[in-house]
């Protein structure tokens, strides 16, 4: 009996999975009549609406998003408009929640905007966000690979670091796997705390990657998020059955499609086309989870390879920015294989990662700079014909960097900027466990 208590007491005292366990179940993922999750989106004209999505408990069936022009004086909410929410129930299991949703239109251009969600006497804060200009102007974004895993222990860092590094950053682009288990719904809470404010003052755009896909059981396709498109209110301008997920948003001189590279590829690529051929923009940005070219081992996305890039090439999309691959990887001038290279410069293709969960780079490279185990967001800024990009490690190092300069009737120029005192970031270089055995949480 005795050997037998300290037997469990050694399995017990070895398992660091339960501190781990216990950090999850502290995150509380049940809904009050306090708006929470609430998050910025486009799913029209930036210039002249954004949308808004929260969620209560089921009780708040009546909700509505207020809207005005914001002012140092606080007398701002006395000239607000009234939008009343869409509201939808999301049921599983015993969890339940009203989602809603509005859409604020006739906004002017280039203005700064005050808005709040909720009903009755319970509010959110009023959140302040600016109106895109109605022509090509300069602006800045973040995008970010795989979230995934340990959000609010390890990927919050991230979020927050970029955000303090680009404050006024004008939209947030995430490349899919934003959480890990697609119906889990303490992962979203995770994601959404891990932003909190973030998420409602900066407009979210995102394409959903393979953890966005839950399993139905054997022999049946994924299918996407139940919490995906309640969550979102993204547009609908894409093929139709994949709405909130194909789509484009025009902001100031520049088209960013997401793509959804888990399911209906065939289905896409004419609507691709046509997205790329009728472009009145002068730079091109397309989001999708998984790499056409992958940055980590024993990974090759051929058909996708096959499918799209030849029509990234044809229209000239300036850089696809990826994630799914848990390493760092950023080059152009690819061609048809994985090293080939092209005559021409090209596409830039970037694989990025986020959050915790860290994998290992490809041997066959094709990449001019790639990393291993670190966390990086990007912040990528575009200013007429320059474009301005840079990688960095979630605690404020310049990784990489480069610009592109566009140039009439020809391919676009990079002038590489990779900082020259940061050598290759590899698992032989970079920080190693303390303890082999013990888990990162
Ligand atoms: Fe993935």
């Amino acid at each position: 009996m005795l050997r037998l208590l300290l037997l469990l007491t050694i399995i017990l005292a070895t398992q660091p999975t339960f501190a781990h366990e216990y950090h999850r179940a502290a995150v509380d993922s049940s809904a009050t009549e306090i708006p929470d999750r609430v998050v910025l989106n486009w799913s029209g004209d930036p210039a002249t609406s954004a949308s808004v999505t929260w969620r209560t408990y089921i009780h708040i069936t009546e909700a509505a998003g207020e809207i005005a022009i914001a002012d140092a004086s606080t007398n701002f909410s006395t000239h607000r408009t009234i939008e009343p929410a869409i509201t939808e129930i999301w049921q599983q299991g015993d969890h339940a929640a009203n989602f809603h949703s509005v859409t604020f239109k006739n906004l002017k251009p280039n203005t700064l905007y005050a808005y709040r969600v909720g009903s009755g006497k319970v509010w959110s804060s009023w959140f302040q966000f600016r109106t895109a200009q109605a022509e090509a102007a300069p602006f800045t974004f973040i995008y970010f690979g795989d979230a995934q895993n340990n959000l609010l222990a390890l990927w919050a860092r991230t979020i927050r670091s970029a955000v303090l590094d680009a404050p006024h950053a004008d939209f947030l682009l995430h490349a899919g796997d934003l959480i890990n288990r697609a119906n889990k719904d303490s992962n979203w809470q995770e994601w959404f705390e891990s932003g909190d404010w973030i998420h409602a003052q900066i407009p979210v755009i995102a394409t959903p990657g393979n953890h966005e896909y839950a399993k139905q059981g054997e022999d049946k396709p994924r299918v996407l998020s139940s919490l995906w498109r309640p969550h979102f209110t993204l547009p609908q301008n894409g093929p139709k059955g994949l709405e909130e997920t194909v789509y484009y948003v025009d902001y100031q001189g520049a088209r960013i499609i997401s793509l959804n590279s888990n399911q209906d590829r065939d289905l896409q690529t004419p609507w691709l086309e046509k997205v790329l051929k009728d472009n009145p923009n002068q730079w091109t940005f397309v989001t999708l989870h998984h790499p056409i070219y992958s940055a980590s081992a024993r990974r090759d996305n051929k058909d996708l390879r096959e499918a799209w890039k030849p029509l990234f090439d044809k229209y000239q999309v300036d850089m696809v920015l990826q994630g799914h691959d848990h390493t760092y990887a950023r080059g152009n001038n690819i061609g048809e294989g994985v090293t080939m290279k092209d005559k021409n410069n090209g596409t830039v293709y970037v694989v990025s990662v986020s959050g915790p969960k860290q994998y290992k780079l490809r041997d066959d490279r094709w990449m001019d700079r790639g990393a291993e185990n670190s966390q990086l967001y990007q912040v990528i800024s575009v200013e007429q014909n320059i474009l301005h990009y840079r990688a960095m490690t979630a605690v404020g190092e310049l990784y990489d960097a480069f610009d592109i300069i566009k140039q009439d009737g020809q391919p676009n120029r990079l002038i590489e900027r990779i900082p020259s005192d940061k050598p290759e970031r590899r698992w032989k270089n970079t920080l190693e466990k303390k303890n082999k055995d013990e888990k990162v949480y």
